[in-house]
């Protein structure tokens, strides 16, 4: 089969390329998944799992790319609660083999079933920012109606379904990121927009949640903000500051499938938007990882056509 794999973590996105590795083993609970269409995060090259499996051990080479929809075409042994022929989509184990690849092993555990009228595109955009961004507002940050939350980088990836999840549940949402991004920002729903680059950070007051997508400086100066009993949620590195008052959390996505399956209810009613920027076949997927290449929105790599 074709993958995209890394195999020089000094060589960066020069090392990536499209390549013929055997078709994957499925283990106990395992399905094998022919990937329709596959989702990956700019920074994966930089990630201690792209490198080594959970033993420590060098893994190259690996294929990256975490999310994934596609059709389920093998169950491994013991495998339960999907089937052959089963559209699903989700997110792929961090230390193993990903989903920049025709066919890739997942626990089952970490997939949803895939209503058929939600296109693979669509679908591939959906696990790590909804999933993340959920866990983010109300699992970590115990966001409730009425409350108020500001957003970093509203007009991202993951930002983008904050707003949206936010507003939903009766939030106050204060979305920040650089001007360019005001639009989209207001067009997501953000009561109010704050220009990184223009205002300073200080003025957008007291909130109960922080959802920061950026870390560094702005995470440093977005404790101040947290209100008492609040909580600064960060998904970029753990905290150097903390709130006087309140938590700061950082933590890494977890895979649900109600979730998951929850997301792909609110995309079907049209109450939740993933944004997907530029869709590339894979043999693109090199050009599309390389920095300054980005788009606004989510690349997708669309694998196999329907
Ligand atoms: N811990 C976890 O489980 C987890 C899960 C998902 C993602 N992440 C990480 O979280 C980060 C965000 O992910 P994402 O998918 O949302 O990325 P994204 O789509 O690139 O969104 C980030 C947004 O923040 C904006 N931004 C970045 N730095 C800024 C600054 N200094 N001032 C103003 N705006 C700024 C970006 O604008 P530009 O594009 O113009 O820079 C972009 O709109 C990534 O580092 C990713 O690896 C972590």
């Amino acid at each position: 089969m074709q993958a995209i794999t890394v195999r020089d973590r000094d060589a960066g996105t020069a090392g990536m390329s499209l390549t013929d590795l055997p078709y994957p083993h499925a283990a106990e609970n395992d399905v094998i998944v022919r990937v329709h269409a596959s989702g990956f995060t700019p920074g994966e090259l930089d990630w201690p799992a792209t490198w080594a499996d959970r033993a420590g051990r060098d893994r190259t080479p690996s294929v990256p790319g975490h999310e994934l929809s596609g059709v389920v075409v093998e169950l491994g042994y013991g495998t339960t609660g999907l089937s052959v022929g089963q559209r699903v989509f989700g997110l792929a184990d961090w230390t193993r083999n990903g989903t920049l690849a025709e066919y890739t092993a997942v626990e089952a555990r970490n997939l949803a079933p895939l209503p058929a009228d939600i296109d693979h595109t669509l679908a591939a955009a959906l696990p790590i920012s909804g999933l993340t961004a959920w866990q983010a507002l109300f699992d970590h940050g115990r966001l409730t109606t009425g409350q108020t939350v500001l957003i970093h980088g509203a007009a991202g990836g993951v930002g983008s379904m904050a707003v949206q999840l936010a507003r939903e549940a009766g939030a106050r949402v204060i979305g920040t990121g650089r001007s360019a991004d005001r639009d989209r920002a207001l067009g997501l729903g953000v009561d109010t927009f704050l220009d990184l680059q223009a205002g300073r950070l200080e003025d957008a007051g007291e909130v109960d949640v922080v959802l920061d997508v950026i870390g560094g400086d702005i995470l440093d100066r977005s404790a101040a903000l947290v209100r008492a009993g609040g909580t600064l949620v960060t998904i970029a590195m753990p905290p150097r500051v903390q709130p006087a008052d309140g938590r700061a959390v950082f933590f890494v996505v977890e895979p649900d499938r109600a979730r998951l399956a929850d997301l792909a209810t609110r995309v079907r009613d049209g109450r939740l938007k993933p944004v997907v920027g530029a869709v590339r076949p894979l043999a693109e997927a090199p050009a599309a990882f390389a920095p300054g290449k980005r788009t606004s929105g989510k690349t997708i790599i669309r694998v196999t056509q329907d």
